[in-house]
């Protein structure tokens, strides 16, 4: 028979090896770091520009990043920086390189949620995330699952529990009670409202001092940030129900949105929130901050079942949250929450697979226009090597068969681009930030 000291003598057993994993995978020249891209993808793939056009602007103007051109090749290789410089710098045709971006407002935030694990949360997201970051946007990555990913595979694994989304939220409480309590001693007496006590637990990691920026890390891409996660968060889960209980007041699933609420507006332009694969109070969270919800699922009849269960939940969940109407706090979105944009999006589907098809015609007769009209196509250039999952965008197309790269790169662009028109749609629908 095995009860907790067996499953906790186990767990100290795999900490051990753990520490081992990371030492082998994550050895300092093991560091993620993001490769140039040549003047072929800048034209053609990057700035979408006449290629002799721009190589000649390139020529014209040495003042301009020259890139830096391999022993053997006749390329040039532009770091991410440098594309940056360029794209402010000149104009083609007259016409500016910079992408939309509405003063005024702040970053539009996009949750990809599902409860059906591998339904392609983590893929989508962090491809999301650096065909953004190519196309000139400055890039939040959120990591609201503990399973950590988007984390491991933005470079991130020495994270600790106080840095996620459970230490913005915890942070939050902390701030939140402590607000209220001194709201509470302002009042006139006779109103007298609770003073709520926090334990030392809480109170003493200091959480309350921890300012906006500290939960924000770099990675190997220069406007790409996250927040990343650890498993350790998934402890959140169950101290959530606890902390609610000590401040019955807090609004526990407006944490999230009014930490985002205090980043300056211009900070970034896109906001990837990618989800757990369940409803707790982390995924709550993030749905709440939400303004548009992407759903992926996978192209098969399972797929099909856990993504309908999971519409079916979050509405009761949704339905739920609206309980709370009067705790929200005033600047935060009102309840019943409202979503700018709902989409579901087929990932892992072949093109040639009867089923895939029938299958998307299923989701298109169901869901009409929410289908995005690009799916995500499997591809084995994505396939997860181990923890870590590189982005087409990452890997260097003469690592594999051109062909595979750029089939697999077109696909994804096309996901992007779609995604990138119900963004700016959503920028429109925003109201200018006071
Ligand atoms: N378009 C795709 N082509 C091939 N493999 C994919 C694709 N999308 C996801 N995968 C693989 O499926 C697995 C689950 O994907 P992931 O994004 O981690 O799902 P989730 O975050 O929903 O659990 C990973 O091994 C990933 O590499
Ligand atoms: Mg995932």
């Amino acid at each position: 028979m095995f009860d907790h000291t067996d499953l906790a003598r186990m767990q100290s057993q795999s900490l051990k090896m753990q520490g081992w994993i990371r030492q082998q995978t994550f050895s300092p020249d093991h560091e993620k770091t993001l490769r140039r891209f040549s003047s072929w993808e800048l034209g053609e793939l990057i700035f979408k520009v006449n290629q002799s056009t721009l190589r000649g602007r390139l020529a014209a103007e040495p003042a301009l990043p020259q890139g830096l051109v391999e022993e053997d090749g006749r390329q040039r290789w532009y770091s991410l920086e440098e594309i940056n410089e360029i794209r402010r710098r000149i104009r083609i045709s007259r016409k500016s390189l910079m992408p939309h971006r509405p003063a005024g407002k702040r970053a539009v935030r996009a949750a990809i949620a599902n409860f059906k694990g591998g339904a392609g949360k983590s893929t989508v997201a962090l491809h999301f995330a650096h065909a953004a970051a190519l196309d000139g946007y400055r890039v939040l990555a959120v990591d609201f699952d503990p399973q950590a990913t988007l984390s491991h595979s933005m470079g991130l694994s020495d994270v600790s529990e106080e840095y996620t989304v459970w230490g913005i939220m915890a942070r939050d409480l902390v701030r939140e009670t402590e607000a209220a309590n001194s709201a509470a001693v302002g009042a006139e007496s006779g109103t007298a409202l609770p003073q709520r006590s926090l334990p030392a637990g809480i109170r003493d990691l200091g959480l309350g001092d921890l300012r906006v920026g500290d939960f924000i890390r770099p990675t190997a891409w220069p406007t790409v940030d996250v927040i990343p996660s650890c498993a350790n968060a998934a402890f959140v889960e169950f101290a959530s129900a606890q902390y609610r209980h000590l401040n019955p007041e807090w609004s526990f699933f407006a944490a999230v949105s009014r930490y985002l609420d205090a980043i300056p507006d211009d900070a970034y332009d896109l906001i990837v929130f990618d989800c757990p694969p369940a409803i707790g109070y982390q995924s709550m969270n993030a749905v709440f901050a939400a303004d548009m919800l992407y759903i992926p699922s996978g192209p098969g009849y399972w797929e099909y079942d856990s993504t309908t269960s999971f519409i079916g939940q979050l509405s009761e969940a949704l339905e739920d949250l609206a309980r709370f109407s009067s705790l929200v706090p005033a600047g935060t979105p009102s309840l019943p929450k409202a979503f700018l944009d709902v989409r579901f999006l087929l990932t892992r589907f072949e093109h040639g697979n009867d089923l895939h098809r029938a299958m998307k015609t299923a989701f298109e007769r169901v869901f009409e226009d929410r289908v995005c009209q690009h799916p995500v196509e499997m591809t084995r250039a994505v396939e997860q090597s181990g923890r870590f999952l590189s982005s087409i965008y990452e890997m260097d197309y003469r690592d594999m068969t051109r062909e595979t790269w750029r089939r697999a790169r077109a696909s994804f662009d096309q996901a992007y681009d779609e995604f990138k028109g119900n963004v700016v749609a959503c920028w429109d629908q925003m109201e200018e930030a006071s």
